[in-house]
């Protein structure tokens, strides 16, 4: 199948535009260019198109331009990035030539010579050119500010987006993308501030289906739909209490997730046959984007295998479900750490289903009484055991005071062993999945107390010493 590719302008896009470059010394690449082209990951073929105009003006010499060229490269690749070609005209625009940009010259070399389809390609750059290439070629500009962005701003004649540089341009393409997948009915896995999701259009039965598929997960465990803005609430439920107004109200975006009589529109893929729905707006600023862009609801569990520990990171997707995910949305490491708090409001009292990074003390003031921690209402598999987010190696909870002791048991029948002390929510998973790598066989913990987050991490302690299948 084809792939989608990103073409970057070099100068005044990814390294400073100090004039006509003729040598290595000269390169200084924009802080973060790296970190942002490493989350295209794998994701996208990426080529450079430059216009070095200095050659057929005398003032570089093609040599020194291919140094330069060699050495951005190189130096990407050192960082994990892969150039795929480095596409470079050396005429001036009186030249006449069919190279300089916006001929769709490069971009469809790159079609012929790599299977690009340029229909789901990007250009960036900081000169009206770089756009008008995209619009040359059915592909989609992005315009940044960084380089002689800010100067030529005006003149741009093509739609386009602006970024301030490379960082939120590669937000932009990565969210585009992941909007494209979700279209087609494909599965994006994208961050949240709690944990990675795998979503699918809510409303596709066939993609919501697939997502249990890949998830390995029962099919009559419901999934959570992610909206982008409270307002779309309405639309989901069947109708909206006034607590749950005033929990929306209080901590949307954010990690919490209403359960609601559901509306007749939510499909029961999603719900697995229940009458309810759970709802949640997330506030990590890709998946809003995400949300807001797609414009409809996004059912998601997390974009882990079924029964094992959350990702808080795109590595952590990658590494369970690899090429099972059609786009990974990469959003770095995830703030919260914890699944999302779930608050049952479609029954004559509110409960607590899950705590998670809203805290039941924030609950309880938001909705000014006491609410109960619940876990019998929430939906689970038949057969399911208390084992969830387990990592492999065995899990055991102590009180504090007994771990070093327990340990030291466990060592002597020749376990690997590690302690670990109150671990806090934004690590814990991270954590135990370290842990797994190291080959650790028995993990000692002393839960934090249940206060605050605390709550949350003391659950999935629990359910992570619970008794496996
Ligand atoms: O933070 C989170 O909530 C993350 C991110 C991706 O948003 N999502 C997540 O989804 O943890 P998942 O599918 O791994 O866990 C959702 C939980 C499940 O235990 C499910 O049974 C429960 O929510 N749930 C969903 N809809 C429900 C409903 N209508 N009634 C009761 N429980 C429900
Ligand atoms: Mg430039």
């Amino acid at each position: 199948m084809a792939k989608p590719a990103v073409f970057l302008d070099r100068d005044g896009t990814l390294i400073e535009d100090r004039g006509h470059l003729d040598d290595p010394s000269q390169v200084a690449f924009y802080p973060g260019t790296f970190e942002a082209l490493r989350r295209l990951g794998g994701q996208f073929v990426l080529f450079i198109v430059t216009n070095q105009n200095g050659i057929a003006k005398g003032i570089t010499t093609p040599g020194g331009v291919r140094r330069v060229n060699d050495f951005v490269v190189r130096r990407l690749a050192g960082e994990g990035i892969e150039i795929r070609e480095v596409y470079c005209c050396p005429h001036q625009r009186s030249d006449g030539c069919e190279c300089i940009k916006p001929n769709p010259y490069f971009p469809r070399q790159a079609e012929r010579d790599h299977g690009i389809d340029l229909a789901r390609s990007f250009v960036v750059g900081d000169h009206p050119p770089d756009v008008e290439l995209a619009a040359n070629v059915g592909a989609r500009g992005i315009f940044v500010l960084s380089g002689h962005g800010e100067k030529h701003r005006d003149e741009l004649g093509v739609p386009c987006e602006i970024a301030a540089g490379i960082s939120e341009a590669v937000d932009r393409i990565a969210v585009a993308r992941a909007v494209d997948v979700l279209e087609a009915g494909g599965l994006v896995a994208f961050p949240t501030e709690t944990v990675y999701g795998l979503g699918a259009d809510a409303a596709n039965a066939a993609a919501v289906k697939r997502v249990f598929a890949v998830k390995g997960r029962p099919e009559v465990h419901p999934l959570i739909v992610h909206l982008g803005d409270a307002s779309q609430l309405a639309a989901w439920a069947a109708g909206v209490p006034d607590s749950a107004r005033r929990l929306a109200e209080r901590f949307w975006p954010g990690p919490l997730t209403l359960i609601l009589k559901k509306s007749p529109k939510v499909h029961a893929g999603v719900t697995g046959g229940q009458e309810t729905v759970g709802l949640r707006v997330p506030s990590h600023p890709l998946a809003l984007s995400m949300l807001r862009v797609f414009g409809r609801g996004v059912a998601a569990p997390s974009a882990n295998r079924f029964g094992k520990v959350s990702p808080t990171a795109a590595a952590h997707v990658r590494a369970d479900l690899g090429g099972d995910v059609d786009f990974i949305l990469d959003g770095g490491p995830c703030e919260v750490g914890v699944e999302s708090t779930i608050v049952d409001l479609s029954g004559a009292e509110p409960a607590i289903l899950r705590p998670g990074g809203v805290t039941r003390e924030a609950i309880e003031e938001a909705l000014e009484r006491k609410v109960e921690v619940r876990e019998k209402g929430l939906v689970r598999a038949p057969g399911q055991l208390d084992s969830h987010y387990a990592p492999r190696a065995e899990v055991i909870v102590v009180k504090p005071g007994e771990a070093e002791a327990r340990a030291a048991e466990l060592k002597r029948k020749g376990l690997k062993v590690e302690i670990l002390e109150r671990p806090e929510a934004p690590t814990l998973y991270a954590w135990l999945r370290e842990a797994d790598a190291r080959g650790v066989d028995a993990v000692v913990v002393v839960a934090p107390s249940e206060e605050g987050l605390g709550l949350a991490v003391a659950d999935r302690l629990r359910k992570a010493a619970g008794p496996r299948k």
